[in-house]
């Protein structure tokens, strides 16, 4: 392991140390007053330099979170573990800064990539329940198999064949609750400490905390309008073998993105080439406005390199938590197991009702309008920010836009301000791999109505002028 260029060298190798022994701290495997490895175990665990570990300790110990035994070695100071009422909180639940932004009520809600829920079949799907346990007396009755319903996966497997011309069968699907469930469960069989994981930069900032407490190292990759850079993504699988390419490849969250059509077929070669799984997360592909987007990576994979997730929360019910998981034997083996340690399958009367509605044609119906709708709040919002003059790309499909405000506008400043003013956005830097991106907020326009849409971001932006 060596250190990198690009992007991860404004956190070198000896940085994701720290975090990583930092994490273990916090996470209660290295209690208050415990002895802490030796230099050279640790970096012979982590395989890594151990100088590195050295200058690890050394910040760590300058920081006051380590202390030091002349001649005996690193011990862990009183005041690094966060305890609350005996109990060690996780890292997870410390790190998980987007959920705690949006459980903040706020009336102009721009932080939730959600859709109104007015803009949702709820009714449609509430007449289906009935009809559901007419059809399916016992379906409480019983367990729901680990890996999904049978009708389900046999009707999604031809869906993916006729829209995604992918070549899969039913045995190839997993149903998990939500994506980001799929998501956690990956990472549980792929990633031990220090394994290298590539990352959009920025990126969906769960699965950066999920990634981070599997103890991943987490090297970045820049995302733009025009996709990746290939020729670094080439230079970081050959440099740090990455177990994985974590990547949302159509109109990403938060930028909105899409990576065109001729990188997706290289990236599946290069993942190929270099044994590098590539995990395509593809919750917004059904989200777009006016142009069908491209197909996903994995109708290109034929040696069985791409794990493909499609989740459904987004636009037909966030309640129902349904996703479908595609990948070949013998990772579908791996996953079963760990689907049934986590829950042992998601609940059956879900699975059914989501069946019934998806092949319905009340779902293309709902499609059609929800997209016109979509594209409208869109519009409202770029209008307000063009007023403004703050820079974003438009996205071809997705609920956000990614937006860069100008140098002298304190993003912390705005966010407090618009607290108090019950306006919630999320700040670029939570999707930083590198926590970084200061400049930058996630603007989502899909939760909103069009009057919220348009009053909050009138008094967002006059509020950025009184900064
Ligand atoms: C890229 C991405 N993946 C996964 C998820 C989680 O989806 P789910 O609600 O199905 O867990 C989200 C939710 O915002 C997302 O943006």
């Amino acid at each position: 392991m060596k250190e990198t260029t690009g992007a991860s060298q404004s956190h070198p190798l000896y940085r994701q140390v720290y975090d990583h022994i930092l994490n273990r701290m916090k996470r209660g495997e290295w209690k208050a007053q415990d002895k802490l490895p030796s230099v050279r175990l640790l970096a012979e665990e982590l395989k890594v330099h151990r100088l590195t570990v050295f200058k690890a300790y050394r910040q760590l110990t300058e920081d006051g979170k380590v202390y030091v035994k002349d001649k005996s070695g690193y011990y862990v100071s009183a005041d690094s573990v966060l305890v609350e009422e005996g109990v060690v909180i996780s890292s997870y639940l410390q790190s998980n800064q987007l959920s705690d932004i949006q459980r903040n009520p706020a009336k102009y809600q721009f932080s939730q990539s959600l859709i109104d829920p007015n803009l949702l079949p709820n009714m449609f799907l509430s007449d289906y329940v009935k009809k559901v346990f007419d059809m399916y007396p016992k379906v409480m009755g019983t367990y729901a198999t680990v890996q999904g319903d049978d009708e389900l996966r046999e009707s999604l497997s031809q869906h993916y064949k006729e829209h995604h011309r992918l070549q899969l069968s039913s045995e190839e699907l997993l149903i998990t609750s939500g994506g980001q469930q799929a998501i956690n469960l990956i990472a549980q069989i792929m990633l031990g400490p220090m394994d290298a994981v590539l990352i959009e930069r920025p990126t969906y900032g769960v699965a950066l905390d999920i990634f981070r407490r599997q103890g991943a190292r987490l090297i970045p990759v820049q995302i733009t309008p025009e996709g990746y850079d290939l020729e670094e993504v080439e230079n970081l699988m050959r440099m740090h073998k990455p177990r994985m390419f974590y990547m949302n490849p159509t109109h990403h969250n938060p930028t909105g993105y899409t990576v065109p059509v001729w990188q997706r077929k290289l990236l599946v070669e290069l993942a190929e080439r270099y044994h590098c799984l590539i995990v395509e997360d593809d919750p917004f592909r059904d989200i777009y406005f006016d142009v069908d987007p491209p197909l996903p990576l994995f109708a290109y994979d034929t040696e069985g390199w791409v794990i493909y997730i499609s989740s459904f929360s987004k636009y037909v019910a966030p309640g129902l938590r349904i996703c479908a998981v595609a990948c070949r034997y013998p990772f579908m083996e791996q996953l079963i197991k760990a689907k049934s340690l986590a829950d042992n399958g998601t609940p059956q009367l879900n699975q059914k009702i989501f069946l019934h509605y998806y092949t319905s044609p009340r779902l293309q119906q709902h499609l059609g309008k929800l997209r016109i709708a979509l594209q409208v709040h869109k519009e409202i919002m770029e209008e307000e920010l063009a007023k403004v003059g703050w820079e974003w790309t438009s996205p071809q499909g997705g609920l956000n836009l990614w937006v860069k405000l100008p140098e002298d506008i304190s993003v912390e400043a705005l966010f407090r301000k618009s607290q108090e003013q019950s306006i919630s956005f999320v700040p670029g830097e939570i999707f930083d791999t590198l926590g970084e991106m200061k400049s930058w907020i996630r603007l989502s326009f899909s939760f909103a109505n069009e009057t919220l849409l348009r009053e909050g971001m009138q008094r967002l932006t006059a509020l950025s002028r009184t900064l």
